[in-house]
C-alpha cells in the first residue's frame, strides 16, 4: 500500500485542476488552483513561501487577496517577485479572480489560450516577462469581460489577430514592446469600449486600417515605433475624445487630415519622424488644448501660420529637420506657457524674434537655419534659461551682455 501512494497522490495531482467543484466538497478549489499554479513555476528567492497546501484558505498568502464576505480569491498579485516558467492552467481554477497581475517577473512560453475564459477576470497585467510564439486566436476568441490586458514588453511576435475585435469590454490594450508583426487587422477598431491602445515598439506593417472613427471612447492612442505606411486616416479627427496620440518613427506621409483641427482636447501629438509634407495647417490653430505638438523629422514645408499663437496651453514645440520658411511669428507671443523651443535645421530667415526671451523660455533650440542680424535680449531679472542654442546661422554683432544674467544657462 505505501508504495502505492506516491502514485495515487500524483493521479490526483494530476486531475485535480479538472475535477469539479461538488467532487472535492472538503478542499478549496482556490487552495489546489495556486498549488498547480505554482508547481509550474521557480520562486528563486522563495517569496512564496507563504503558499501552504496545508491551509484550509489561501487568503492570507502572499500576494492573494479575498473578498472578505465568500474568502474567494479576487485578486492575485506576483509583480516583481523574479519567477520564471509557465503560467499554467491552476490559474483557471480561481472562479472569482478579478485581477490577475504578473508583470516583471520572467515568465516564458507561450500565452494560455484560456485565460481570458475566466468569467470574473478584468484587469490582466503580464506585462515585462519573456512570453514568446504567438498569440493564439483562441486567446481573443474566449474572451469573456476583460477591461484591462496589458501584455508589454514580452516577445510575443506573429500578427495581431483579427478576432482582437471579439474583446469589446476592453477599455485599455496594451501590446507594446512585442515583436508582432503583419498589419493592423480591421478588426481591432471595433474594439469600442477602447480608451487606450498602445501598439507601440513592434514591427508592423502597412497602412492604419480604415474605420478608426469607430473608436468613439479613445483617448489615448500610441502606434510609435513600427514601420506603418500610407496617410493618416481622413477620419481620424472624428475619435473626438482623443486627448494623446503618438505615431512617431513610422514611414507614415501625405498631408495632415483636416479631421484632426476637431480634437480640441488633444494635448499631446507627437507624429515625429516619418515622411509628412505640406504645410503646417492653418487649423492647427484649432485644437486648443495642446501642450505638446512635434512634428519634427518630417518634410513639413512653407511659413508656420499665425495661427499658432492660439495655442495658449502650448509648452513643448519641436519641429526641427523640416523645411520651414520666413520666420517665427509674433503671436508666438501669447503662448505664454512655451518652455521648449526646437527649430533647428529648418530653413528660417529673418531676426531672433523679440518674444522668445520674454517669455519663460528654459530651452530655446534654432540651430543650423538661415537667421541674421544681431541677437537682442530684452533685460531680465533672473531667468530660467537652461539652454540656448543658436548655432549655425548667419548672426553678426556682439554677444549680448544679458547672457551673464542667466544664471541656469
Ligand atoms: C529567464 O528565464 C530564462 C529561461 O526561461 C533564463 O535563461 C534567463 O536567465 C532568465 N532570466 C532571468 C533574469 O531570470
Ligand atoms: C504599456 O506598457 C508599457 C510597459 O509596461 C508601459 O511603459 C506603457 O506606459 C504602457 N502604455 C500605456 C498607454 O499605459
Ligand atoms: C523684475 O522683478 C520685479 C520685482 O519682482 C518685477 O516687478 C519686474 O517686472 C521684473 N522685471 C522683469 C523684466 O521680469
Amino acid at each position: 500500500m505505501s508504495t502505492l501512494l506516491p502514485l495515487i497522490f500524483s493521479f490526483f495531482y494530476f486531475l485535480l485542476p479538472l475535477l469539479s467543484r461538488s467532487a472535492l466538497l472538503t478542499l478549496n478549489d482556490d487552495v489546489l488552483g495556486l498549488i498547480v499554479f505554482k508547481a509550474d513555476f521557480k520562486d528563486p528567492y522563495s517569496k512564496l513561501v507563504s503558499w501552504n497546501e496545508d491551509d484550509e484558505s489561501p487568503c492570507n498568502w502572499l500576494g492573494v487577496k479575498c473578498d472578505t464576505d465568500t474568502n474567494k480569491i479576487v485578486e492575485l498579485a506576483l509583480d516583481g517577485f523574479s519567477l520564471s516558467g509557465k503560467i499554467g492552467r491552476g490559474l483557471l481554477q480561481l472562479q472569482s479572480l478579478r485581477s490577475l497581475s504578473l508583470s516583471r517577473n520572467n515568465f516564458s512560453g507561450e500565452l494560455n489560450a484560456d485565460l481570458l475564459r475566466l468569467d470574473s477576470l478584468r484587469r490582466v497585467d503580464l506585462s515585462d516577462n519573456s512570453l514568446s510564439g504567438s498569440i493564439p486566436d483562441e486567446f481573443f476568441g474566449q474572451c469573456r469581460s476583460p477591461r484591462f490586458l496589458s501584455l508589454a514588453n514580452n516577445k510575443l511576435s506573429g500578427e495581431v489577430p483579427s478576432n482582437v475585435g471579439y474583446c469589446s469590454t476592453l477599455a485599455a490594450l496594451n501590446l507594446s514592446s512585442n515583436l508582432l508583426s503583419g498589419s493592423l487587422p480591421r478588426k481591432i477598431w471595433s474594439l469600442n469600449a477602447l480608451r487606450s491602445l498602445d501598439l507601440s515598439d513592434n514591427i508592423l506593417t502597412g497602412d492604419i486600417p480604415a474605420g478608426i472613427s469607430l473608436m468613439f471612447n479613445l483617448r489615448s492612442l500610441s502606434l510609435r515605433r513600427n514601420r506603418l505606411t500610407g496617410n493618416l486616416p481622413e477620419d481620424f479627427g472624428f475619435c473626438s475624445l482623443l486627448k494623446s496620440i503618438d505615431v512617431g518613427e513610422n514611414l507614415l506621409s501625405g498631408n495632415l487630415p483636416s479631421s484632426l483641427q476637431r480634437l480640441s482636447l488633444c494635448n499631446y501629438l507627437q507624429l515625429d519622424s516619418n515622411s509628412f509634407t505640406g504645410r503646417v495647417p492653418t487649423w492647427i490653430g484649432d485644437m486648443n488644448s495642446l501642450q505638446v505638438l512635434d512634428l519634427s523629422n518630417n518634410q513639413f514645408s512653407g511659413w508656420l501660420p499665425n495661427s499658432i499663437g492660439n495655442l495658449q496651453a502650448l509648452e513643448k514645440l519641436n519641429f526641427y529637420e523640416n523645411g520651414l520658411t520666413r520666420s517665427l511669428p509674433e503671436s508666438m507671443a501669447n503662448c505664454k506657457n512655451l518652455w521648449d523651443i526646437d527649430f533647428s535645421h529648418n530653413l528660417l530667415t529673418g531676426n531672433v524674434p523679440s518674444w522668445l526671451f520674454e517669455l519663460e523660455m528654459r530651452k530655446i533650440v534654432l540651430s543650423g537655419n538661415k537667421l541674421s542680424g544681431s541677437i537682442r535680449i530684452p533685460s531680465m531679472n533672473s531667468s530660467s534659461i537652461m539652454v540656448i542654442d543658436l548655432s549655425s546661422n548667419a548672426f553678426s554683432g556682439n554677444i549680448p551682455l544679458e547672457i551673464s544674467v542667466m544664471h541656469s544657462l
